[in-house]
């Protein structure tokens, strides 16, 4: 192949040329993969072989229909060795010895006391900090640069996950001037329990796998060989250790986590810098009293000499500090039975499994049901009505049914018979092949749906109104007082003729139904990002609307466009598939969703109520000198990653498109940038260079 072609802008490549240089990728990169992992005589430098995959993903990225069978970015989910590079650790990644109880830690603490021949008086200062549950990673820094980012692996050896770890905002780019040349961060990339359940919905949405927990969720996402699935997942990073350093970084535990804080790393908090055992102990109490209101799974507490001098002279013990330990929270799991599987029909129309169980104290909430997620995952832990069950409540607050107690089966237990009818308005429910779930195919006959379109609707994140409740939803569905949402809006004027009928309905006082018509009223002016995810449109949660809010800005540009979307061939398809986090499986859903005469409708009848929807205003920041203005980035940047640059446009009210149009107000040209300033300069826009846009933006 070519080497000119190699050095060309993927930007620039012509669809020939672009399978041309993904075929000669393909080839380069297994013989080079060949060479590393079965004869260990690598011919080519770490970053050249990233280069190599990064071209081969950005051409993907651009040509998703050259995605070749062979593709190096398809071997997904193999063993390490298929995928992802080894790196050997410069300094191995340790584990820690485990306390199970208050006396294992006193063991420890006098421990530390007799080997530094400290008496019982003198003083000793021990960090006391969470145990995150997540995936633990080594980030190496080099000049000030992140250059390298590896999975624990076995301790010697990890996956380069580097392009990964590039995604995660958590992760700095750069460090600040103060930092050492050489320096490697180490901590625990996780996810947040509440976006971990949002990203199993997801998932169950779009009939992929579930995730058992957030730590599986957040080691699969870490995993992926295809960075911009992992982008699309909620990770984050904790920094709480350090590796190999050109220089030490201070002189205590706890001056070194204040140094990371202010290189820009989330700490894993809460925190404590105890001076004795009563205060250790009293801190892990007090973390897993409250562990349940943490926002990420943490699975114990570390306690850490601080003084750094201590710990060297501490050292270690085969393969763990002797200067540290893990205080383990007891395992939160319990056995009951499952009395009975039900099935719930959710607004999209899935049939969700849910197993009801004996109530059962786990880890001290009372848990009746669990979810059983869909009919696969029943078949796979043959879980039968009856059985005995090991219940667990994973990220401490969803309960999950993690296996049966075979030996207590009782006899004639059979295997639950998955219903192929919607349990609640009885038309056919299916599953088409290749997809786990099962859909209830009723739509707007099916009560449930409606109900739970109707609750989700009114939900805090979308209309929020208060006083409208699972119940109160559930009653006037029932009772035909509310059908549809614009119902919600019509309701008073309705309620007016009867003569406040509903004030005269069990449970409803004059004072309530007043307030309830007030929640309603003010919500007749809703933000666009807000109406687009109350709609309820499958795979479009929070973020998604956001996204398309800001894009494009109010609603009938919206819903203009998701009809020109249609045509997949067209400029809507592509605009929208062009922003950042929209991929195909979404775009479908919401050209689907607009497509709908009946979802049509529902906008309509709602705007016939008199709603206003309001155009998306941005973060506050409105007043930036570049709101509502498009900007395209092109080449590359000196000062920030594409990312961050997006990132911040967005923050600021811009909108950030691929590709230049006669609609685009600024191009920023970085270096060895493509045809997009060619074509800027030929359509007459405005160009800047990076140090222009940054002064643009005051930052
Ligand atoms: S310190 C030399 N601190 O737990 C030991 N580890 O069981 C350095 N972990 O491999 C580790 N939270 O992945 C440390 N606050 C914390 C931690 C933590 C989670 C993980 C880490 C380690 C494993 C050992």
């Amino acid at each position: 192949m070519g080497e000119e072609l190699r050095r060309r802008p993927v930007e620039d490549l012509t669809q020939e040329e672009a399978a041309e240089d993904l075929a000669a990728l393909a080839g380069e990169i297994a013989h080079h993969d060949k060479a590393y992992h079965q004869k260990d005589a690598p011919e080519i430098s770490d970053a050249d072989y990233d280069a190599l995959r990064r071209r081969n993903d950005a051409i993907e990225a651009r040509f998703p229909e050259l995605r070749r069978e062979d593709s190096p970015s398809r071997t997904v989910g193999a063993a390490p060795a298929a995928g992802f590079r080894k790196v050997r650790h410069a300094v191995p990644m340790l584990s820690l010895s485990n306390a199970f109880d208050d006396d294992d830690v006193r063991e420890f603490e006098a421990r530390v006391r007799r080997f530094l021949n400290l008496g019982s008086d003198a003083d000793l200062a021990i960090v006391a900090e969470p145990k995150i549950d997540g995936l633990s990673a080594n980030l190496r820094y080099e000049d000030r640069k992140l250059v390298h980012a590896a999975t624990r692996g076995d301790g010697a050896e990890g996956e380069d996950v580097t392009a990964n770890a590039r995604t995660i905002t958590d992760i700095p780019d750069t460090l600040p001037p103060d930092a050492p040349s050489i320096v490697e961060i180490r901590g625990e990339v996780y996810m947040d329990r509440r976006e971990f359940v949002a990203l199993n919905e997801r998932q169950a949405e779009a009939g992929k796998p579930v995730f058992a927990n957030p730590r599986n969720a957040a080691a699969g996402s870490m995993r992926q060989l295809d960075p911009r699935i992992t982008a699309a997942r909620p990770l984050g990073f904790f920094g709480y250790s350090w590796g190999e350093v050109s220089e030490p970084l201070g002189d205590s535990q706890w001056e070194i986590r204040k140094r990371l804080k202010a290189w820009g790393f989330r700490l894993n908090e809460p925190s404590r810098l105890c001076h004795g055992i009563e205060e250790m102990l009293e801190h892990y109490h007090e973390i897993g009293d409250g562990r349940a209101e943490l926002p990420f799974d943490i699975d114990g507490v570390v306690y850490k000499v601080d003084r750094m001098d201590l710990q060297e002279r501490l050292g270690f013990v085969s393969r763990a500090p002797r200067w540290a330990t893990a205080h383990k929270f007891p395992a939160e799991q319990a056995q009951t039975v499952l009395n009975e599987i039900t099935i719930q029909v959710g607004r999209t129309g899935a049939l969700t499994p849910v197993a009801n169980l004996e109530p059962i104290t786990v880890g001290g909430v009372v848990v009746s049901r669990a979810t059983l997620h869909n009919e696969d995952e029943i078949a796979r832990k043959d879980v039968r009505p009856g059985d005995t069950v090991i219940v667990q409540r994973a990220g401490d607050v969803i309960p999950q049914i993690v296996s049966v107690v075979l030996e207590r089966r009782p006899e004639g237990a059979e295997p639950f018979a998955f219903p192929d009818k919607c349990p609640e308005c009885g038309s056919d429910a299916v599953r088409p092949e290749g997809e786990v779930i099962r859909r209830c195919t009723g739509g707007l006959v099916c009560p449930a749906q409606a109900v739970e379109r109707l609750r989700h609707f009114v939900s805090r994140d979308a209309f929020d109104i208060e006083g409208l409740g699972d119940k109160q939803i559930r009653a006037f569905h029932e009772d035909g007082r509310v059908m549809r949402p614009a119902d919600i809006f019509t309701l008073e004027a309705r309620e007016d003729r009867r003569l406040d009928k509903l004030a005269n309905k069990p449970g409803w006082g004059k004072t309530s139904v007043a307030n309830l018509f007030k929640a309603i009223h003010d919500r007749r002016r809703i933000p666009l990002d807000r109406f687009v995810y109350a709609l309820g449109i499958r795979q479009v949660g929070q973020a998604t609307a956001r996204l398309l809010a800001r894009h494009y800005g109010a609603l009938d540009t919206l819903a203009e466009a998701m009809e020109a979307a249609g045509d997949r061939e067209g400029d809507a398809y592509r605009d929208l598939t062009n922003i950042d986090q929209v991929g195909p499986s979404v775009a479908d859903d919401l050209v689907a969703f607009f497509g709908e005469e009946h979802n049509q409708q529902v906008i309509d009848d709602l705007l016939e109520t008199g709603l206003e929807v309001e155009p998306f205003k941005s973060s506050g920041k409105v007043e930036s000198p570049v709101a509502g203005k498009t900007v395209v980035f092109t080449g590359s940047l000196e000062t920030m990653s594409r990312p961050e640059a997006k990132a911040k446009a967005e923050n600021l009210g811009a909108k950030v498109a691929g590709s230049v149009s006669k609609k685009t107000d600024y191009v920023v040209i970085g270096a060895d940038a493509g045809s997009k300033a060619a074509k800027a300069q030929e359509l007459g826009v405005t160009t800047l260079t990076e140090q222009e846009w940054l002064e643009l933006i005051g930052g």
